[in-house]
């Protein structure tokens, strides 16, 4: 895996705003991969590519619907930014040859989140949410529950994704609410 390539196609087709948060959210996710023994190579292929479909425009993250279950479509004809996890996932394929499905799901399901999320994926999520660029309300603490706890660190992100959409009076992905439900009926 290229991973030289990754970083000149993403530095290419992405905003410089967003080439410096993937390369931030290769960093946070690295030093988790570490902390729990997460394949390194597979996780930052998933960090730097997360968000390679970013750029698109919605008509174009529109041509993929195709590839979409029936049961997902309206959502994102509403809001179909909330597909670029899934073109990147494609992209990711079609222009690295990445064949790995915890690389593919990684980058498919990090704005959404799925239930029961493999340690890749819950790595690549919460690092897309604090990642050293990130300036919000609450960041550092999240950031100590995600060092405390990852599933916990998950879950905290998973409620505040779905508070911030119900504040805006945006659709809920039905992924988001298993990946939290899942989530908290397992945690121990
Ligand atoms: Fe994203
Ligand atoms: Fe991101």
């Amino acid at each position: 895996m290229d991973i030289r390539r990754m970083k000149k196609y993403i530095k290419k087709n992405l905003s410089k705003k967003r080439y410096e948060h993937s390369l931030g959210v290769e960093h946070a996710a690295l030093k988790l991969a570490d902390k729990h023994n997460c394949d390194l190579v597979k996780v930052q292929v998933a960090a730097l590519l997360h968000d390679c479909a970013k750029n698109f425009t919605n008509e174009e993250l529109l041509k993929y619907m195709s590839q979409v279950s029936i049961e997902e479509k309206d959502i994102y004809y509403k809001q179909p930014q909330l597909l670029h996890g899934f073109v990147g996932s494609i992209i990711a394929q079609v222009n690295f040859g990445i064949k790995d499905d915890d690389i593919i799901n990684g980058i498919r399901y990090h704005t959404t989140g799925r239930e029961n999320m493999s340690l890749l994926e819950k790595i690549i999520y919460i690092s897309d949410y604090i990642e050293p660029n990130r300036v919000f309300k609450g960041v550092n603490e999240l950031r100590e529950i995600v060092e405390m706890d990852l599933d916990l660190g998950v879950l905290e992100g998973l409620n505040r994704t779905i508070k911030h959409t119900i504040d805006k009076n945006e659709l809920i992905h039905t992924l988001s609410v298993n990946a939290r439900n899942y989530i908290l009926a397992n945690i121990k």
